[in-house]
């Protein structure tokens, strides 16, 4: 029997997506997004949590709680910027819900002003505890210094399976850096683990460099890399030097992510680079992009692989086009620039017309 047409939307997957709803430009953010996502071929129902700072104030950590709990029930979540006041609100999340490893991809995005005049197309992936920065050193007498270096096995055959897995989504390829030739024991376990799960996806070409011959490299063929695993502080360096690159310090995206013990996500929290833009709230001039490609993300990571592509690359190629916001130059408004972005993601995720009889 057909199913009645009305009924085709409620057979549309269904992902549950907590949203933590932020400060300044956070409203007209969520509602491009709700905008955005009705255009999908599939249903996000959005949990709400207010991580409003009047909110938080009133509520102190009972705000957290619900936040935590409604993120580890999702699975995942959406956070848009938040004032920072008493407390980081992204510190706070990343401690309770060991956020261990932070995926930020880095790509030139059309309009954006850059000295630099390649394309780049980059995926981060960074174990963002340990290394140099767990321990802030202590001096010995008065004119030396030494601080402890600590890798360890589980964060990094943690972000080792989420490169791998993205790799093997996406058809990419992985590269793994650091000095290992140097750091024998702290970089030498760091690759020695990522070999070993990179065994596990033997589909997925894996390459190793010395973290100065990638950043150099980086530079003079940027379309050699794609994923790119790094410990710590090389992803701190990183992300900041191909961010300069791609001339997108503030349009950009990242996903925090914390696993089971199995290695496998158990909660992905995704968030934009840029802040709540207190200027221009509630004015209609905010440019929607980073939370966009935020979205992108997540969709990757419930597996609507072509739902996150056909978001990533309508907001990509209409940018390209020069339908903009006006921080970018353009004429469009937050709500005009969504819907010119809904149109073409449905545009392109709509099924091909049936052959005719
Ligand atoms: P900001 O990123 O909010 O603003 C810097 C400049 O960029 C402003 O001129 C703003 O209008 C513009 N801008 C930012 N996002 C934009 C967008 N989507 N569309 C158009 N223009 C945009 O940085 P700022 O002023 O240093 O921080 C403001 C507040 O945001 C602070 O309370 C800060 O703590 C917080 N913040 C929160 C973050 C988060 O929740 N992830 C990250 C960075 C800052």
């Amino acid at each position: 029997m057909v199913p009645a047409l009305e009924n085709f939307a409620a057979m549309r997957p269904t992902y549950p997506v907590t949203e933590l709803l932020g400060d300044g430009i956070g409203a007209e953010l969520s509602r491009a997004v709700h905008h955005l996502a009705e255009a999908l071929p599939i249903q996000l129902d959005f949990r709400p949590v207010d991580f409003r700072l009047e909110n938080r104030r009133a509520r102190g950590q009972t705000v957290y709680d619900e936040a935590v709990e409604a993120i580890t029930a999702t699975g995942v979540g959406l956070k848009y910027p938040t004032t920072t006041a008493e407390e980081s609100p992204n510190a706070v999340l990343r401690r309770r819900l060991d956020l261990a490893v932070i995926h930020r991809p880095v790509y030139t995005i059309p309009g954006v002003p850059t000295n630099f005049r390649r394309e780049l197309d980059l995926d981060i992936v960074r174990i963002a505890t340990g290394g140099t920065y767990d321990d802030p050193g202590r001096m010995i007498g008065e004119d030396g210094a030494v601080s402890l270096r600590i890798v360890e096995r589980r964060p990094v055959s943690e972000a080792a399976r989420y490169a791998f897995s993205l790799a093997r989504k996406t058809d990419k390829k992985v590269t793994s850096s650091s000095k290992y030739t140097i750091q024998k024991a702290t970089d030498g376990l760091f690759e020695r683990v990522t070999r070993e799960v990179a065994e596990q996806f033997p589909e997925v070409p894996h390459a190793v460099e010395l973290f100065d011959a990638l950043l150099g490299k980086l530079i003079m063929a940027p379309e050699k890399f794609q994923i790119v695993l790094v410990l710590n502080e090389y992803g701190d360096f990183l992300s900041d030097m191909a961010c300069g690159l791609a001339g997108s310090l503030g349009i950009g995206a990242s996903a925090n992510l914390a696993f089971d013990p199995a290695a496998v996500v158990r909660v992905a929290l995704f968030d934009a680079a840029h802040g709540t833009a207190p200027d221009i709230a509630g004015k209609n001039l905010a440019n929607p992009t980073a939370i966009f490609l935020a979205l992108s993300m997540l969709l990757y990571q419930v597996g609507e692989i072509a739902a996150g592509q056909a978001v990533k690359h309508a907001t990509l190629d209409l940018l390209r086009e020069g339908v903009r916001t006006r921080d970018l130059g353009g004429e469009e408004s937050t709500e005009s620039f969504t819907a010119a972005v809904a149109a073409e993601v449905a545009r392109r995720l709509a099924p091909p017309p049936r052959p005719q009889p």
